[in-house]
Parts: structure tokens; C-alpha cells; sequence
């Protein structure tokens, strides 16, 4: 059964109060296959999502804590990025702890120094916010752990998720290894909107050893933030349309998952990232992410496969910069027929 939110609210009183503590974590990024397009309430999504987990790409977080001398109902915090202290991050930070407090009031207690840094290059394109707010609540639940009455594995596993989803909606699906699905679905079990659940089929062995490299187009900050993408989803022309493909497109990844059946992968991993730059440009008003580069690498990738029937495809974020997905059997290959003909930087990326 799917826990309420209910279910996360901690009843009990603390057990164990420390003056201070150091609490580490590790959370990888992901990359959708079938996107999280528009969210409604608070933080939840307006369709199913499912993804990879990219796990050499982490943010690697350290906590040091101490108790405060005097409570506030807000936490005091501050946020470094590679050793600096990062101002601009903490409005979001704030905003997460802000969000959180009622299934984790224990945060206030203490003061917290957050030392962050990705293994990923800053400007490769990947989004922290996935697994720097997963990475923080791995540390959330770690501490909640040290204070109270243990609980099920299982409560620990979706309330890390649940807390990360608040942070940013594809953080809660960087909680966990090799595919993550957020957002209820009917004929798909234990699925829920409020965190990420790992779907309980095995994974077919070619889907295993998928390799995720990224093709930089567009260096920095996105244009247009996610954000004001998703809101834009609530009055857009094609919104039912789209919730209806995003339901019908995750139950079909799940059998083409299990099954190893990669044609069909490739088919509607495409698919799914032309629709949701589809749907950008066709919102009110609209934008368009993509770059004249990002148009000529998914001519190279599909002429390629066309010209070798070699596996591979591609998929877009909510930018101009192309994910290439292959299984590893073909690296060499493509390095020779693909990448070395790529006039932009590409950062390799494991699944
Ligand atoms: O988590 P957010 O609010 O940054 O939204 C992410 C949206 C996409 O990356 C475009 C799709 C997804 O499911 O990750």
C-alpha cells in the first residue's frame, strides 16, 4: 500500500538530541525517459515520469551540525558549493527546509553548514538541483534515524524521495538505482504522486548496461526555467492530451524495460523528448529550447542508425543539449562514427 503523507509525520518524541554531529550522503542524477511535464498543488506532478539513474553523476553533500541556543521557526543555514559559499542557492534551500518542517521538524534545532560538490562539470548540462536535494535528503532521513524510534526500510526509502520531491519534482526520482517511476499509476503498483517508488520487475540486462553521454550545445543557465515551463502546462491547448500519452507511455516503457525489446525504446524515448519541446513551443506563450546544434545532432544519431542499425538514440531535457542512450557493447563504435564527428563537447554519462 502507498504511504499518505500522513504517514510521514513523526509522532514520536526525540530519543537522542546531539550538540553535534557530521552526516554524510551520496545521490546520483537521473535523466527521464517518459517526462514530468506540469505539476498542480504542491509539487505534484501532473503526469507518471519515469527515468535512469545516471549513477556516475553525483553530488557528494557534507552536513555539519550544532545545536541552535535558541529555536526559530526557520533554519539557519548556509550553502557551499566546491568550498564557497554559494548566496545565490540559499533562497531555494530556504524554501525546501520551509516545506519540509512538518515531517522533519527536528531541522530547526540546529545549525547547518552544507558543503556540496558534483562529479559532473558545472556546465555539463546536468541538472544539480536532482541530486543536490536528493543528496540532502539522504541526510534529513539519515539524521531523523539518529534521533528517533526506527522504522521499515521501506518508510525510510519513500519519505527520502517524498522530502526530495519537494525540493525540486525530479529530485524524487534520484533517491534510488537503476529506474525510478514518480507519480501514481493506475495499472503500475505501489505508485504514487508524492516520491519515486524503484518498480518491482527486473530491469532486462541490456537496459542494465546503458550508457547516457551528453552532447553540449548550450553552456550555463536554461532560458526559460522549468518552472515557468510546468506552469504553463496548466492552461496549455494539449494538456489532456498529454496527460493521456504520459500514462500511456509509461506503462509501455515498463514492458519495453522488462522485455529488452530496445526498437520500441528507442522509438518512444524519442518520441517522449520531441514531445515535451513540442509542447514548449506550443504553450502560451511559447519558447523554444533547442539550438540549431540540437537539431543537427538528432539528424547525425538518426541518420546513424538508419545508415548502421546501430542502437542508439536520443533524448532532450528542458534544454538545447542532446542525451545520447546506448548500450555500452557500442561505445567504440559510436566514439568512431558519432562522437569524434561531433563539433561539441560531449561528457560521458553512465546509466
Ligand atoms: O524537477 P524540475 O522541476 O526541474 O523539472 C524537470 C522536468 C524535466 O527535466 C524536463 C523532465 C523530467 O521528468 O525530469
Amino acid at each position: 500500500m502507498a504511504f499518505t503523507e500522513q504517514d510521514f509525520l513523526i509522532q514520536e518524541k526525540w530519543f537522542n538530541k546531539p550538540n553535534n554531529l557530521v552526516i554524510k550522503s551520496v545521490a546520483p542524477s537521473n535523466i527521464a525517459l517518459v517526462k514530468y511535464w506540469g505539476k498542480h498543488g504542491i509539487q505534484l506532478p501532473m503526469n507518471p515520469s519515469i527515468s535512469f539513474t545516471l549513477n556516475k553523476s553525483q553530488t557528494q553533500t557534507t552536513v555539519y551540525l550544532t545545536a541552535v541556543d535558541k529555536l526559530s521557526d526557520k533554519v539557519s543555514f548556509k550553502f557551499y558549493l566546491d568550498q564557497k559559499h554559494q548566496a545565490d542557492f540559499e533562497p531555494k534551500i530556504a524554501g525546501f527546509f520551509k516545506k519540509i518542517q512538518d515531517f522533519a521538524p527536528f531541522i530547526t534545532h540546529f545549525d547547518w553548514k552544507i558543503y556540496s560538490n558534483n562529479t559532473f562539470p558545472h556546465s555539463s548540462g546536468i541538472a544539480s538541483s536532482a541530486s543536490g536535494f536528493a543528496a540532502l535528503s539522504k541526510i534529513i532521513i539519515d539524521l531523523e534515524k539518529q534521533l528517533y524510534p526506527p522504522k521499515t526500510a521501506t518508510y525510510y526509502a519513500h519519505k527520502t524521495s517524498f522530502l526530495a520531491r519537494l525540493g525540486s519534482g525530479s529530485a524524487s526520482r534520484s533517491t534510488a538505482h537503476p529506474v525510478m517511476i514518480w507519480g501514481h499509476h493506475p495499472d503500475i503498483k505501489q505508485t504514487s504522486d508524492l516520491y519515486a517508488i524503484v518498480p518491482d520487475f527486473e530491469i532486462h540486462p541490456v537496459f542494465k548496461t546503458y550508457k547516457d553521454s551528453i552532447v553540449l550545445v548550450e553552456k550555463g543557465q536554461k532560458k526559460v526555467s522549468s518552472t515557468v515551463g510546468h506552469n504553463l502546462m496548466n492552461t496549455h491547448a494539449f494538456k489532456n492530451i498529454r496527460k493521456q500519452h504520459a500514462f500511456e507511455h509509461v506503462l509501455q516503457m515498463t514492458g519495453y524495460l522488462k522485455s529488452g525489446d530496445i526498437e520500441n525504446f528507442i522509438k518512444l524515448t524519442e518520441a517522449e523528448a520531441l514531445e515535451l519541446h513540442a509542447l514548449m513551443m506550443t504553450s502560451s506563450p511559447n519558447y523554444l529550447l533547442m539550438q540549431p546544434g540540437t537539431i543537427k545532432i538528432i539528424h547525425k544519431i538518426r541518420n546513424l542508425r538508419k545508415d548502421t542499425g546501430l542502437p542508439v538514440c536520443f533524448t532532450l531535457d528542458a534544454g538545447a543539449n542532446v542525451h545520447v542512450l546506448y548500450p555500452d557493447e557500442i561505445t567504440r563504435q559510436l566514439q568512431q562514427l558519432l562522437f569524434s564527428k561531433i563539433e561539441f563537447e560531449t561528457i560521458h554519462d553512465y546509466v
